[in-house]
């Protein structure tokens, strides 16, 4: 297994490029199911979940290439193919989101259910009440859910204790805009990866309004049609970079980076003591002084993102006093917390929140990325070290950063990648 090993205590400089967004890129692919002839999309991150949501639309009778400039070419060539199997959901919860398609469009469906993962519980309840709601009569055996159609419209509200659901409202509207009559989606989720799903499904044809609020209406059409699509850029790779800036005391340039989605990172940066520059080409942020203490809550969008929780509690974690950082989507999402710790990080959870007493400096030290965005807060942490850190199982970064260590290098970062235990 790969690993990663950072020495600490350079300056980050200079200019870099975030890649398209894995989470608007997901549930894209999934919808690619609803659409007769081809599919072109653009600036889709080249990550192993994205290979892993190829493999399932394989299994799912999608033809499916990528071009070496990054462009996946789709086209649905094989309808009799229903389940989405265990091996692959396993590996990857956004697989869940085939079930809407497939429902919608063949008729039938049978798809792994998702267990738990590092973050918690993570229940599928609200995606299928969703389908429920639009007449889809479900099954369970085996582990699996076995669902049958026809669907129709109708009016659901999607939220939970939690708030909004992401890839519950990206699931139910993906099954609506097949379904015969209109379907309304109030408490659905508005983040701009959501947003960014229905413009790729309105070019593709469908009726949606109400995209960006939360609420849709969404009117059944017959077919939807192939069209070529750019995905986003990816707002949490943009977070962490510019965390990755403020924890080095460092000035950069983050390109891409749409400021106009993450006015609550923005903020948070401002707030850490640094100075944040927006234009269209993207954000620069200007650190020069030990980041300052904050308290900050986790919420749906347009709140602070639970992604950028951890890369955040990193920088808090050298910040000159105490933060307190409230956890509303995944209260379980800590598992940096013990790694922090091994490197010198005074933080400490009670309830859903961490307090974190901010450390003049971390140590370098072994330590073990347990889930994505923990293991981007270690890389973080590693970077303000003094002397090296090496961190196992960077597969988990490889999952949603595409070669953050080359990036970072760019920049005046010393990672290198190594083979390991
Ligand atoms: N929830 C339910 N029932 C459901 C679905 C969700 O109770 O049926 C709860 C969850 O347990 C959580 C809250 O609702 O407390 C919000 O979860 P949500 O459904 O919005 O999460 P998700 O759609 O499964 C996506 C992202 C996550 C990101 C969350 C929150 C993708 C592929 N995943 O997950 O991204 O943390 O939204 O913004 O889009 C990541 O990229 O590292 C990642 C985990």
């Amino acid at each position: 297994m790969e690993c990663f090993t950072v020495e600490g205590g350079t300056t980050l400089r200079g200019d870099v490029q975030v890649s398209g967004a894995k989470n608007a890129a997901l549930p894209i692919l999934a919808a690619t199911l609803l659409v007769e002839g081809e599919v072109v999309l653009e600036g889709v991150p080249d990550l192993r979940d994205i290979r892993t949501m190829l493999k399932l639309l394989r299994e799912l009778g999608c033809a499916c290439e990528r071009d070496p400039d990054g462009t996946i070419r789709i086209e649905v060539t094989d309808e009799s193919k229903r389940v989405a199997p265990y091996d692959i959901v396993k590996q990857m919860r956004a697989s869940f989101c085939v079930l809407g398609p497939l429902l919608a469009k063949r008729g039938e469906a049978r798809v792994s259910m998702p267990g738990g993962c590092n973050l918690g519980v993570r229940p599928v309840d609200l995606h299928l009440k969703g389908l429920r709601a639009l007449g889809a009569r479900l099954d369970f055996d085996g582990g699996y859910v076995s669902g049958r159609g026809p669907l129709r419209g109708e009016e659901i509200f999607l939220a939970g204790s939690f708030g909004s659901t992401v890839l519950g409202t990206a699931n139910v509207m993906m099954a609506a805009v097949l379904a015969k009559g209109r379907t309304i989606i109030e408490g659905s989720a508005c983040e701009p990866e959501v947003a960014d799903l229905a413009r790729f499904l309105v070019a593709c044809g469908a009726r949606i309004e109400g995209i960006g609020s939360h609420r849709l209406v969404i009117d059944g059409v017959e077919r939807l049609q192939g069209t070529t699509w750019r995905v986003i850029c990816d707002r949490m790779e943009a977070g962490t970079l510019m965390a990755a800036a403020v924890i080095t005391r460092g000035d950069v340039m983050v390109r891409g980076a749409d400021a106009g989605s993450m006015g609550a990172v923005i903020e948070a940066v401002r707030a850490l003591g640094a100075g944040v520059e927006r234009s269209k080409d993207g954000i620069r942020v200007i650190a020069q002084d030990r980041p300052r203490p904050l308290d900050m809550t986790t919420l749906p969008y347009p709140g602070f993102p639970t992604d950028l929780q951890a890369p955040f509690v990193s920088v808090l974690s050298v910040a000159d006093g105490m933060s307190v950082v409230t956890e509303k989507i995944y209260p379980e999402r800590i598992m940096h917390v013990a790694e922090l710790n091994r490197m010198g990080g005074e933080v400490r959870k009670q309830g859903p929140s961490q307090i974190i007493h901010g450390v003049p400096s971390l140590n370098g030290a072994e330590v073990m990325a347990s889930d994505l965005r923990g293991g981007a807060a270690l890389v973080l942490a590693g970077l303000a070290a003094r002397g090296t850190t090496k961190i196992h199982r960077v597969y988990h970064l490889d999952r949603g950063y595409q070669r953050l260590e080359e990036k970072l290098c760019s920049l005046g970062a010393r990672i290198q990648r190594i083979e390991g235990e």
